[in-house]
């Protein structure tokens, strides 16, 4: 019984996280209680070389698996609308809003590409230059 109740609101809270992930992913903007992702974070999700969300758009479309794509193109497009509202560690506010103003641009280019099905367009809006971000403001 009470072993019952216990997985009953595991389950409970298991839907809860899987509403809310989703919620974040198709409307691409947080609830206003979330907390805004921080730069660190945002890095690490969507550009670690093997676990990051760029990498896995691309092993997805490799398989021809573009509904997962879409899926992590959504939630990097949401880290790409966010990059610009953190304060960099270095560097002037002006180049800072144009880089990450292109970084939005990129990724959500990325989500059209996805929609569409285009490999070439993915390819190209997932260019992202890093070092010239880097080299200003990390
Ligand atoms: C618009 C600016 C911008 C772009 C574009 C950008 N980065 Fe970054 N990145 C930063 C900043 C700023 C930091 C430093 C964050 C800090 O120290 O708080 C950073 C840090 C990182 C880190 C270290 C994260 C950590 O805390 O461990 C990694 C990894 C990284 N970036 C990868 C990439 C890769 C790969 C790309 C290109 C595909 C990229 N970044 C593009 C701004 C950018």
């Amino acid at each position: 019984m009470f072993r019952k109740l216990i997985r009953a609101s595991l389950f409970a809270a298991l839907g809860m996280t899987a509403v809310l992930l989703a919620y974040g992913s198709v409307t691409a903007s947080p609830a206003a209680d979330e907390k805004l992702p921080d730069i660190s974070e945002i890095m690490k999700k969507g550009h670690n070389k093997t676990e990051g969300y760029v990498a896995k758009i691309n092993a997805a479309v490799k398989d021809g698996k573009w509904e997962d794509a879409q899926k992590y193109a959504k939630t990097l497009a949401f880290f790409g609308e966010n990059l610009g509202k953190n304060k960099p560690p270095k560097g002037d506010a002006a180049s800072w809003k144009k880089l990450t103003d292109k970084y939005a641009e990129s990724t959500k280019a990325a989500l059209k590409a996805t929609d569409d099905k285009d490999a070439k367009a993915l390819k190209a809006a997932l260019n992202i230059n890093c070092k010239a971000c880097h080299d200003a403001h990390k």
